[in-house]
């Protein structure tokens, strides 16, 4: 089961793209050649991507345009990056961040 659109009215079928696999919290998962991360993920079922930094709050797919940074990751083992401007490759091994160092905390400036 796929949450891909395969025949869209006015971009066409994607039916033909090769299948690559990536790595996704140790799951195995299949994405279309061209794909963003954010847009593997999301056809895969997958909606929360991290959790918030201060709350532990479910983070997802927000703007899908690159400037919330809600769809931060840790990719082949850099941190932050963004998955709806990463193209998915070929054994791709992404992985939620569970927390992030605060620097409000740590300045005082940040009160709980
Ligand atoms: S969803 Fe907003 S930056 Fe990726």
């Amino acid at each position: 089961m796929t949450n891909r659109i395969l025949d869209h009215p006015v971009l066409g079928k994607i039916d033909g793209e090769p299948k690559i696999s990536f790595r996704f919290n140790h799951q195995i998962l299949t994405a279309r050649s061209g794909e963003t991360l954010a847009a593997a993920l999301l056809a895969n079922g997958i909606r929360r991507l991290r959790e918030h930094e201060e709350s532990g709050a479910p983070r997802g797919i927000y703007c899908n345009i690159g400037h919330c940074y809600e769809c931060r990751l840790t990719v082949d083992g850099k941190t932050g990056v963004r998955a709806c401007l990463t193209l998915v490759k070929e054994g791709m091994i992404a992985e939620s961040i569970e927390k992030l160092p605060t620097p409000l905390k740590n300045r005082g400036i940040y009160h709980e």
